[in-house]
């Protein structure tokens, strides 16, 4: 099966910015096989999104959504997505607080601010270029995998680093399910 070991933070591949993927990737047997390893590795590993630097594979890729997640059980479905080359062309003043927690930093969480929407502009399968409007848990996963891609972590967008915690501990407390 196509399902790939994530690599975590401390590896230096995970802070390297991803290349730009190119007009030739575009429905070669190579872009295939990294979708599918990418949706195959994030369902088995519940995930929400992944990006492929998460993987090892340095090009601007990501995925994400899931009908039912047990690492976020109080989030509605977000529809299985997959953006190339994506970018944020704008975005909501108005920021929101999610614990959130990531494949690549097992076992924590910590409280992070996201815009409330974005626009995104990415490239579809086929390399059709597609606009669209996110918001919510959505616009939050979207944001997040996209720092991937910069090779950047969560914990450098919080902003109280007293909130960062053991998951099993945050649920123990209450302050997460
Ligand atoms: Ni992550």
């Amino acid at each position: 099966m196509s399902i790939k070991n994530i690599i975590v933070a401390g590896t230096p591949q995970l802070r390297q910015p991803a290349k730009i993927v190119p007009l030739t990737w575009f429905g070669t047997l190579e872009a295939q096989q990294l979708i599918e390893e990418l949706f195959a590795t994030m369902q088995a590993r519940q995930g929400v999104g992944l990006a492929a630097p998460q993987i090892n594979v340095p090009l601007r890729v990501l995925v994400y959504g899931f009908e039912m997640n047990a690492r976020y059980p109080d989030q509605a479905p977000v529809p299985r997505t997959l953006m190339v080359n994506p970018k944020i062309i704008h975005a909501s003043e108005e920021k929101v607080y999610l614990y959130e927690g990531c494949l690549s930093l097992p076992e924590i969480r910590g409280l992070v601010p996201r815009h409330e929407w974005i626009e995104v502009e990415a490239q579809d399968k086929q390399g059709k270029i597609f606009q669209n409007r996110y918001q919510g848990f959505e616009a939050r996963i979207i944001q997040h995998e996209i720092d991937h891609l910069e090779g950047k972590l969560y914990p450098e967008r919080m902003d109280n680093m007293r909130t960062l915690g053991v998951t099993a501990a945050l649920r123990e407390a209450g302050l997460i399910r």
